[in-house]
């Protein structure tokens, strides 16, 4: 079996790590495959140097441009290298143009796509990522998906429950992984260790990069107000080079950069910025990653968005959404600091994203598919089904599997009286409601 995973920016490095490395330790063939989407070295050699990764084997260099320039150079220069190459399935992660251009080149090519961390919905279809996302699960054929919420939302589009495997994200596994050799190594980069963190107390990590913060002048004034505000936090704030480029536009980088509570830092490498956030009172952020790996780290988030793919975090109590208002991040930011009962509660919340396992269990689902020749892509030769869809109340002992096979059916949602439920093989029906396809 040949694997191919592409990647592109640094979360999808951070996030893409350790299946890598889980392939790599079970032999398989892969390959790797750089779209150069992000390029400074601070935002992608850095991490291949921290995460231990191989360089990758491939790198197109499409670099930065406008969304479809930008994509339609991925789309080339991946589909050269897939028609050489010839993997049997192709890793996407997440939801950046990589992510659409890989799997819809792959797909096309009748490769067969893995997309890792699936199933995340904003319902915000402004935002980029949120097409990327959607389109990727369109062309992919097995979704690895951090919880049983983010999978719920592909079977609400009617997406078959066989094809979903429920991970956690490797956020989890890559977090994990290196918190410890964060600890004993300490702070390296020299932006850091000259602020001297480790005396320092009350500290907030923030980060901003999202489209429609930094490039919305209102909002990020609005989020410097609220900074100027929060003096008794030391925040830190390791700058997106987007964001920088933006402020440095919108002539307020100065002014942010003056402020004796805000400290602007270069972006900082995954290790140093690991100890970073876990050293923090709270996060202020809009990134995806970090809303994941505050609730890992059992760090508060403050997340500066109206919206969010991640809602398990807000669910669980480990996460707020404040957006860009000024009042609510203030608020927000002090009951963390001033109110333990209220911060502790943050802090406690149950992490959704599994035990670090992920990488494993999204390996071991690509082994077993290839093994039943799941990931042979042709076209059909048997005459299609015709079903009927139904709905049944389950009154006796029945699990998922054994009503499929003797009612020769595919569930698609079992519903226990209060919600929606995944239709796990082994879920026990009884005292449910199923909407289901009974072929005929
Ligand atoms: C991209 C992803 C976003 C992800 C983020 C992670 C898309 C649509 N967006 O956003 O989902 O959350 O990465 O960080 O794929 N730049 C540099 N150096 C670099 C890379 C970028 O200076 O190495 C600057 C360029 O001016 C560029 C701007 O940052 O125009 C934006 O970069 P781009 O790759 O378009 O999107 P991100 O904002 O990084
Ligand atoms: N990160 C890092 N150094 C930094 C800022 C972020 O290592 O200076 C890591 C962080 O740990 C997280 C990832 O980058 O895993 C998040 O990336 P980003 O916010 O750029 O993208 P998003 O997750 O929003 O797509």
């Amino acid at each position: 079996m040949k694997i191919a995973t592409i990647l592109g920016t640094r979360p999808e490095i951070i996030k893409m790590a350790p299946i890598i490395d889980e392939i790599s330790k079970r032999n398989i063939n892969q390959i790797v495959l750089h779209t150069g989407q992000h390029y400074d070295k601070e935002m992608s050699d850095n991490f291949f140097k921290d995460l231990e990764l191989p360089t990758p084997d491939y790198n197109i260099h499409v670099g930065s441009g406008t969304h479809g320039k930008q994509t339609a150079l991925m789309m080339r220069g991946i589909e050269e290298v897939l028609l050489v190459e010839k993997p049997d399935i192709v890793l996407v992660q997440g939801d950046t143009n990589a992510v659409l251009a890989g799997a819809l080149v792959a797909s096309k090519l009748h490769i067969a796509v893995g997309h890792v961390e699936a199933g995340l919905r904003s319902f915000d279809m402004t935002m980029p990522e949120e097409l990327n996302r959607r389109a990727a699960d369109v062309a992919s054929i097995m979704y690895f998906i951090p919880t049983e919420e983010s999978a719920i939302n592909l079977l609400s589009e009617g997406f078959s429950h066989k094809n979903l495997f429920i991970t956690g994200n490797t956020v989890v596994d890559a977090c994990f992984r290196h918190l410890d050799l964060a600890k004993k190594r300490g702070f390296e980069d020299e932006s850091l260790t000259g602020l001297d963190i480790e005396n320092m107390e009350n500290i907030a990590t923030l980060t901003m990069h999202r489209a429609e913060n930094v490039d919305i002048k209102e909002r990020v004034v609005n989020i410097i107000d609220a900074l100027k505000e929060l003096s008794d936090l030391n925040i830190i704030f390791p700058i997106h080079p987007r964001t920088k480029k933006t402020l440095e536009n919108f002539g307020l980088f100065d002014e942010l950069n003056d402020l004796d509570n805000v400290h602007i830092v270069n972006p900082v490498g995954y290790l140093d910025f690991l100890l970073l956030t876990s050293k923090s009172t709270l996060i202020l952020t809009d990134s995806g990653g970090l809303q994941e790996e505050a609730i890992t780290l059992d760090v508060p988030a403050l997340t500066l968005r109206y919206n969010t793919e991640r809602p398990e975090t807000v669910t669980a109590g480990g996460n707020i959404l404040v957006g860009s208002d000024r009042q609510a991040i203030v608020e927000n930011a002090c009951k963390i600091l001033d109110d333990k009962e209220f911060a502790d509660k943050m802090k406690n919340a149950k992490n959704p994203y599994g035990q670090g396992n992920s990488a494993k269990l999204t390996v071991d689902a690509i082994e077993d598919y290839y093994d039943k020749g799941l990931l042979d892509i042709e076209a059909p030769e048997d005459i299609m089904d015709s079903f009927t869809r139904k709905m049944a109340e389950i009154t006796e002992n029945v699990t998922v599997g054994e009503f499929e096979k003797t009612e020769n059916a595919l569930i698609h949602m079992a519903y226990d009286g209060d919600k929606m439920c995944f239709p796990a093989d082994d879920l026990n029906l009884k005292g449910m409601m199923i909407t289901y396809d009974k072929r005929e």
